[in-house]
């Protein structure tokens, strides 16, 4: 058990950082945060609203009123989730309104969060940050292959077109873009299955904390 420890986990769209995360956090006996849920339950609920996600008052007041309610909406996931979700990301109260929030969640019993600014901005001194990765088509083939196990008919062109749109928005920002921490270790997983990337994960992480 590692109570009390930070554990970042950033990366692109379908690098497998959930699948990952989620995983270590079981191991290592510590909390799981999901931070991609926050911006996607905040997009889904402008949206509900009839706003445009990048519609700044209407964002803001959506990620304020956020409850437990809203992380178990069946309608999170899929490209119009998706990109609300990156849309309500790019404005900075919005973030600002969530970031007390993931603090709060990790400080007292450490945690294991996954998403996009976790060892950038809101735990700039976790002592492990992982930034995992893959090639984009790669990225998009996960993802395809993800809808097509809910039984959603994706076209494999269209899901590739739309997670690099994705990721260029995540990556251009003002605030809180996509890009590794200065003292991340990369974890590349092109080439690795989920089994594979955990267990490079694990070395990385047990060579960090020198155990
Ligand atoms: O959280 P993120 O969007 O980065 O990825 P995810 O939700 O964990 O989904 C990644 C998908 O790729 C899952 O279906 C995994 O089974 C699969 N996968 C993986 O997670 N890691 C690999 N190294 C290879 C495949
Ligand atoms: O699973 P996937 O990688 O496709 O997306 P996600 O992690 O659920 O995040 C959805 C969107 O929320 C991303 O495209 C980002 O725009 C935003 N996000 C963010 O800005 N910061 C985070 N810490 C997590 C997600």
């Amino acid at each position: 058990p590692l109570a009390g420890v930070v554990i970042a986990v950033d990366g692109p769209a379908a690098a497998g950082k959930g699948t990952l995360a989620r995983r270590l956090a079981a191991e290592l006996g510590l909390p799981y945060l999901d931070t991609g849920l926050l911006y996607r339950a905040t997009g889904r609920r402008v949206l509900e609203g009839g706003a445009d996600p990048r519609d700044v008052l209407a964002a803001e007041a959506a990620a304020r009123a956020l409850t437990a309610a809203d992380f178990t909406r069946p309608d999170l996931r899929g490209p119009e989730a998706d990109m609300a979700a990156s849309a309500v990301a790019a404005i900075p109260s919005v973030r600002a309104a969530l970031l007390d929030w993931q603090r709060d969640f990790g400080r007292t019993h450490g945690a294991v969060l996954d998403g996009r600014d976790i060892g950038t901005v809101v735990f700039p001194e976790a002592p492990v940050k992982l930034f995992v990765t893959a090639s984009a088509e790669q990225r998009a083939h996960r993802r395809w292959m993800e809808l097509r196990a809910r039984g959603v008919a994706a076209d494999p062109d269209a899901v590739l077109s739309e997670l690099r749109a994705r990721d260029a928005q995540d990556s251009s920002r003002a605030v809180a873009p996509l890009k590794p921490a200065a003292d991340a270790l990369t974890l590349d997983t092109t080439a690795l299955d989920a089994e594979a990337a955990f267990q490079a994960a694990r070395a990385l992480v047990a060579a960090k904390l020198g155990r």
